[in-house]
């Protein structure tokens, strides 16, 4: 669980971007001012189900904060999201939810490129050149793919999930991203594509930045409302163990007002109050405020009080992602261009690096 820490983890100053902008950030002193280069970053999240807080707190807030000193390309992965069965209606619907939720938080397409992957053709072709230089074991190895077919090892698992961590890889490398924000979950899928950059560049000359993970402090992980010991998904179990985005308010206080607690009634973080640990994070990180301040304000407090005072603050903080979200459903075409322009974007990033891979493996290029 998340040690008690100074300031929010989750405000955009924690984001530790250190590893990638020194090297290309610093503008050298005598030179004219180059045109700002400033380190790439790109991120995916799968349209496979109710956008929920933790996708907030946990991934699309960082999306957010990382605009001020990165380019940033995100994408609606489509792709990934069939490697489990999809029903065709709700996946078309989730697709167009994880966008609106990405423009509702504050990602800025004038700014950032806002794509889905289906609709760039060179995420599957740079995959299938990546799979002749992937091995067997290496993804045989991936914690997530061993999770996800335990007990089911055999037959029945599609070739999709085992190479999910490829086309992953080719997400990335296709943009050249230098940095990759990722919970730590996906850790060793960046890792796997760094291996896998660095194996191509060995063998037919260089084409890939090596791109760096960023992942994400333990404290930007929302944990279950009702299991502290599990991440808040919308998979695990019971309505009442998330908060979706789209949660009206009075849901929203009554999910917090049920969330178990732990033993005693002392408001304090620390590893025997993991409940209570995880409803501080949340008002910490919503609220802005240092986890200890709030801890000092309900000292002598009940559970109850500030149960409570956390519905509001969830709800309030939820209020204008939730109004702009229903401003992009009544209007559909505007995320619709938002979309149109992004795949056209990413597809010229996309296209000269596939072009340059091509090219090294030694496809002809077509006349
Ligand atoms: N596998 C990631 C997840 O489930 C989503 C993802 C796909 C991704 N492609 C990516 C994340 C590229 C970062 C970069 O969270």
């Amino acid at each position: 669980m998340g040690r008690p820490r100074r300031g929010s983890p989750l405000a955009c100053a924690s984001v530790d971007c250190t590893s990638v902008s020194a090297a290309t950030d610093i503008p050298s002193q005598n030179e004219a001012p180059k045109p700002e280069r400033r380190p790439r970053v790109f991120s995916g999240s799968q349209p496979s189900g109710t956008l929920h807080l933790g996708n907030y707190l946990g991934a699309i807030r960082n999306y957010v904060a990382m605009q001020a000193t990165h380019d940033c390309i995100y994408c609606v992965v489509d792709l990934h999201a069939i490697t489990v069965r999809q029903q065709r209606a709700e996946l078309r619907r989730n697709t167009i939810d994880v966008a609106n939720a990405y423009l509702a938080c504050g990602v800025d397409p004038e700014r950032s490129i806002v794509f889905v992957q289906s609709h760039v053709p060179a995420h599957a072709e740079l995959m299938w050149i990546l799979n002749t230089i992937t091995y067997m074991g290496e993804l045989r190895r991936m914690t997530q793919f061993k999770d996800k077919t335990a007990g089911a090892e055999g037959e029945s698992i599609s070739v999709g999930l085992f190479d999910y961590p490829v086309l992953m890889a080719a997400d990335i490398l296709l943009y050249r991203a230098d940095a990759v924000p990722v919970g730590e979950d996906q850790k060793q899928h960046v890792e796997l594509t760094r291996d896998v950059a660095e194996r191509f560049n060995n063998a037919f000359g260089k084409a890939f930045v090596v791109p760096e993970p960023i992942i994400r402090t333990e404290g930007a992980r929302v944990m279950s409302l009702d299991d502290p010991a599990k991440k808040m998904s919308k998979s695990a179990g019971s309505e009442n163990s998330y908060i979706a985005l789209m949660d009206p308010p009075d849901v929203i206080r009554r999910k917090i007002r049920r969330a178990v607690t732990d033993s005693g009634s002392e408001v304090r973080v620390g590893p025997d109050k993991p409940a209570l640990t995880n409803l501080l994070d949340i008002y910490s990180a919503l609220a802005d405020e240092p986890v200890d301040e709030i801890v000092r304000r309900y000292e002598g407090k009940g559970y109850a009080g500030l149960k409570a005072d956390l519905g509001e603050v969830v709800a309030s903080a939820l209020a204008p992602i939730q109004a702009r979200i229903r401003e992009l459903e009544a209007d559909k075409s505007y995320t619709l261009g938002v979309l149109k322009t992004g795949a056209e974007r990413a597809e010229a990033i996309a296209a000269r690096t596939l072009a340059k891979v091509r090219e090294r493996v030694g496809l002809v290029p077509r006349p």
